[in-house]
């Protein structure tokens, strides 16, 4: 085996509730995530022996464009900790092949580290369990454990405790990709800025129970993002682009995570046509694109799909 190819869908969140900021910096969350249907596809291939090699393409030519390509990009550090968590050399070249918006509020750069992780773990044969790759992902970033699991899940703590919620149905999505990126650490200090006072997050019921019995109206209804105001406070123009989601009929229209993505939930297929059309001639997004949710996690592909 010389190569490896892991599939790894974005996320959008469902509800995402945020509470004071903590002692170390990060804040208690409930984060419900629910994968959908929008792939990064992760190559890890053999190379000499040092720093991992790595190559970018698709997307947003804008987007690709800022993907770190040294070291400090989350997929090279977990190939890193892998390497040494498994006592083996890290000894490969990773190419990103993305669908996924980059800084775009997606969980993108979290989901090319899980599928890193993954994809590693084979190539070298490391043995390592669902529950090492969960603990070293959480070790890499907040977001990077839910890609492994994929399907829907709540996340407390800063976001990486996970438990499996149950999905009764398929949801349609319409994402409004937006130019530019947003950096999650400034959007939750926009937050801490315009809600000092921020109670405990809590689970919400509504959602859980729209969730699981597929009921599509009572999950837009249910939506929630509280990181949306400080998505807006810094990006003002998103506003448009909700409004011209809401307009064409989505069932509910978020901020994704801490965005600048915006999320659009449709009854169906027809009408996520609608909303990507209105969208699109709107004029107040880069691009848009459907998905479903909720999807499987991080995926192997046979080597010939590879
Ligand atoms: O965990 P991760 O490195 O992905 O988080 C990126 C940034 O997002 C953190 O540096 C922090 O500013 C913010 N964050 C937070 N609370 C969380 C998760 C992330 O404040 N629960």
């Amino acid at each position: 085996m010389t190569a490896v190819t892991v599939r790894v869908p974005a996320k959008v969140n469902l509800q995402l509730a945020v509470g004071p900021a903590r002692e170390d910096g990060y804040h208690d969350l409930v984060n419900v995530f629910h994968a959908v249907s929008l792939f990064d596809e992760v190559t890890v291939t053999r190379a000499e022996p040092g720093p991992s090699r790595l190559s970018v393409a698709g997307g947003l030519d804008s987007h690709t464009a800022r993907v770190p390509l040294d070291g400090t990009n989350l997929a090279a550090r977990a190939a890193e900790l892998l390497a040494r968590e498994a006592g083996v050399e890290a000894a490969v070249s990773i190419h990103l092949a993305k669908a996924i918006p980059v800084a775009g509020g997606m969980a993108g750069g979290s989901a090319d580290a899980a599928a890193t992780l993954v994809a590693c773990n084979t190539l070298w044969r490391a043995g390592l369990s669902d529950a090492d790759l969960h603990a070293l992902a959480a070790r890499l970033g907040s977001d990077v454990p839910f890609p492994l699991l994929g399907g829907s899940a709540v996340g407390t703590g800063r976001g990486e405790h996970l438990t499996p919620m149950p999905c009764g149905g398929r949801f349609t999505w319409v994402f409004a990709l937006a130019e530019g990126g947003l950096s999650t650490a400034a959007v939750f200090g926009e937050y801490d800025r315009l809600r000092p006072d921020a109670p405990r997050p809590e689970p919400d019921p509504s959602l859980a129970a729209a969730l699981a019995a597929g009921d599509a109206p009572a999950l837009g209804a249910a939506l929630s993002n509280d990181l949306q105001r400080a998505a807006l406070s810094l990006r003002p123009e998103l506003r448009r682009t909700l409004d011209a989601g809401r307009a064409a009929g989505a069932l509910g229209a978020i901020v994704s995570g801490s965005g600048p993505t915006c999320a659009f939930l449709a009854a169906d297929g027809a009408a996520a046509g609608e909303i990507a059309a209105a969208l699109a001639e709107s004029g107040h997004c880069a691009r848009t694109v459907q998905a479903y949710g909720d999807v499987p996690g991080a995926t192997v592909l046979p080597p010939s799909a590879g």
